[in-house]
Order: structure tokens, then sequence, then C-alpha cells
């Protein structure tokens, strides 16, 4: 076993199955959820599915779900994965494509899931910090890597990169580049997507999520875009069933009501506005965020005493005790209401806290 593994195992033992915190009272803003449900005709084809037919296994590949999809993104089934959560896609890539000492190159702070899966693979990592403006660094460009990953838009800050960008990344790296669009629904603008790259490239990897911009993190839902060949790859490495049914019927319904996802991504799009703007009316520094979410900064100040207080006001943030993350709070945007009591909140708390 890995020493990487045994710390995790060691971790673990901690853990108690069940105890979940039970967000009585909460205003949660700490893990990117959308604050509206998902749409009613998602519901109902839950509840009619929820019959005896549960005792069948479900699609071994997903079938339905991933048809849809195809016309959805004008491209073949034959380039689509669906996952247990686009995390099963990040897991499932990286299983695939990096083995121990291969390179991988991404730029920092990111989604931190990435580390977890390359020190399982005991792959090297190679992170390359953004500079201030959250650009693309340099040093990305011409990478020497058997995977590259660019989480965009980007958390914990929200910001987005240029497709033009990514193009010109996917022509210059070596091996892989994984494009995580986990948020890409909350970017405003046409075109922000890398999945009409992957018929230009035979080394782009798109993921997507269910979770955030339709509202179903509960069912735990992905999908991962890219050239034919890789997906079959992915394909062999999933297990047999990783969808269940009621999964595939709520991904079903929900591409089939895009108009509801839409409607909930202009709100949260119109509150983002509203967080930011109060956000910097007290003193915050905040990146643009293209996300649902706002990365909130004081320089220099340690903002763990703060996030402590919000909590103990139930309101949750998420906070990261990361060098270089310590003055940041990274904030999703929920419902009008609950943008307004956070805001609230924050102004009644003595700076320096
Ligand atoms: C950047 C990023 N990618 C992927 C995921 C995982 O999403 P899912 O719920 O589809 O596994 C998250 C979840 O927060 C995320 O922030």
């Amino acid at each position: 076993m890995s020493r990487y593994l045994r710390k995790t195992v060691a971790a673990l033992a901690g853990y108690v199955p069940g105890e979940q915190p039970k967000n009585g009272g909460f205003i949660k803003l700490n893990t990117n959820e959308n604050p509206y449900p998902p749409s009613p005709r998602v519901l109902s084809a839950l509840r009619r599915a929820a019959d005896r037919s549960l005792r069948l296994y479900p699609e071994p590949l997903s079938d339905s779900l991933r048809s849809l999809a195809a016309a959805d993104f004008g491209l073949k089934p034959e380039n689509i994965i669906a996952g247990n959560g686009s995390d099963e896609l990040l897991s499932i890539v990286v299983r695939c494509f990096v083995g121990p000492g291969d390179r991988v190159v991404y730029p920092v702070p990111t989604y931190t899931l990435y580390d977890t899966l390359i020190a399982i693979q005991e792959g090297e990592k190679a992170p390359l910090d953004y500079p201030p403006d959250f650009s693309l660094p340099e040093a990305l460009y011409g990478g020497q890597a058997a995977l590259t990953f660019l989480c965009n838009p980007n958390s914990p800050s929200g910001t987005l990169v240029p497709v033009r960008e990514i193009e010109r990344l996917a022509g210059s790296v070596t091996g892989l580049l994984v494009v995580d669009e986990a948020y890409i629904d909350f970017a405003e603008g046409a075109e922000v997507s890398a999945i009409p790259l992957i018929g230009k490239f035979s080394n782009i990897v798109v993921l997507r999520s269910f979770s955030k911009s339709f509202s179903l993190a509960g069912m735990r839902i992905g999908l991962a875009f890219a050239a034919e060949e890789i997906i079959a790859g992915m394909m062999k490495v999933k297990d047999s069933y990783n969808l269940n049914r009621l999964s595939l019927v709520a991904g079903v319904a929900a591409l089939g009501d895009r108009a509801w996802m839409e409607r909930n991504v202009a709100r949260i799009q119109r509150s983002r506005r509203k967080l930011a703007r109060g956000l910097k009316k007290i003193g915050f520094q905040v990146c643009p965020s293209q996300a649902n979410f706002v990365m909130a900064r004081r320089e220099g100040e340690n903002l763990g005493g703060l996030y402590e207080e919000l909590k103990r006001r139930k309101i949750l943030v998420r906070y990261f005790d990361l060098p270089g993350l310590k003055d940041s709070l990274r904030i999703t945007v929920g419902t009008a209401q609950e943008v307004e009591a956070l805001l609230k909140e924050l102004e009644s708390i003595p700076k320096g806290l």
C-alpha cells in the first residue's frame, strides 16, 4: 500500500457513515449546489420510475442518456460516456491515462480532487501557479505531460478562459487535455464550451456535471465528451452498471427540460452580480466569476475567523486552509434571499475577525 493510501485509510477510520450535517437551519453556500429544485418533469419522471422495475439492472452503457446528449451537442453517442457524477469520470480518465511517475500539469489553485486522483495513481504532480488575473500560465502551453487538467470556469476563482486559448493549449500539449466544465452553464456569452473542439483535436476530453446547473447533485450524473477511441478506452475501465436506473431517468428528463435549467441559471447570474457588488462594497476583492460561486478576498488577512463566525451564525461558506488561499472565501451563489442574508451578516461582523 502506498504512503498516500495508508494516510487516506487512516483518515477514513474516523469517519462514521451517516454522520452528515443535517443542514438544519443553515444557509448552505459551501459546495456549489444549485439553490433551486430540479425540474418538475425530472421529479415526476423519478416518481414514475420508482416501481417494480428497480429489481432490474440499469442500462450498462447509459444509452438513453448518451443518445440524447449526442443529439443535443451534435456528436455521436460513441463520443460520450456517462458517469456517476463527473467525479467518477475524472477518476476513470486518470486511471486510464496516468500511471506511476507520469506527469500531470494543471494551473492552481483549482479543484483539489485532481491532486488526490494523481496521488492514487502515483503520478507526478506538476502544478503551475495562475497569475493574479487567472489567465493561463504561459508555461502550460507546450507542456510535456501525460495529462493536463483545466477547470473552466475554474474553482475556486470562478474565472473563465476563452475557448481560443483552450484551442491553442490543445494543439500545444503532448498528452491528453481534460477540460472540466462542471460550471460552464453559468458562464455568460455564446461559444464558451470546449465541446466543439472535440471534432478538431483527438487529445481533448470535456467533462460536464448535472450537479450544478441542473440541480441534481444528489443523483450523481456526469458526462465526458471525447474522440471515439478515448471513450472506448474509458468504457473498459468503468464499472458495469455505473449509473443507476433512477439517475438515468433523471438525466434524460433533465436534458428534456433545458428551459428550466436556463431559467435557474439566469436567476443565479443575477444573484451573482448582486453578491459581487455587495461584497465589493464591504471591502472584499472579488474575482470576476462565470460560475455559481464567487471568490472573495481580503488580501493578506486570514479569513479563517470570519468563516467560523459565519458558521456560528448558521451560514456555511468554503474556507481553504491552504497556502495562498487563506485570505479568501469561496461563496456559492444562493437564492436572492440567501445572498441578502449573507451580506447582512458580513456587514455586521467587525473586520479583522
Ligand atoms: C470543478 C469540479 N469538477 C467536478 C465536480 C464534481 O461534480 P459531480 O457532482 O458531477 O461529481 C465538482 C464538484 O464540486 C467541481 O467543483
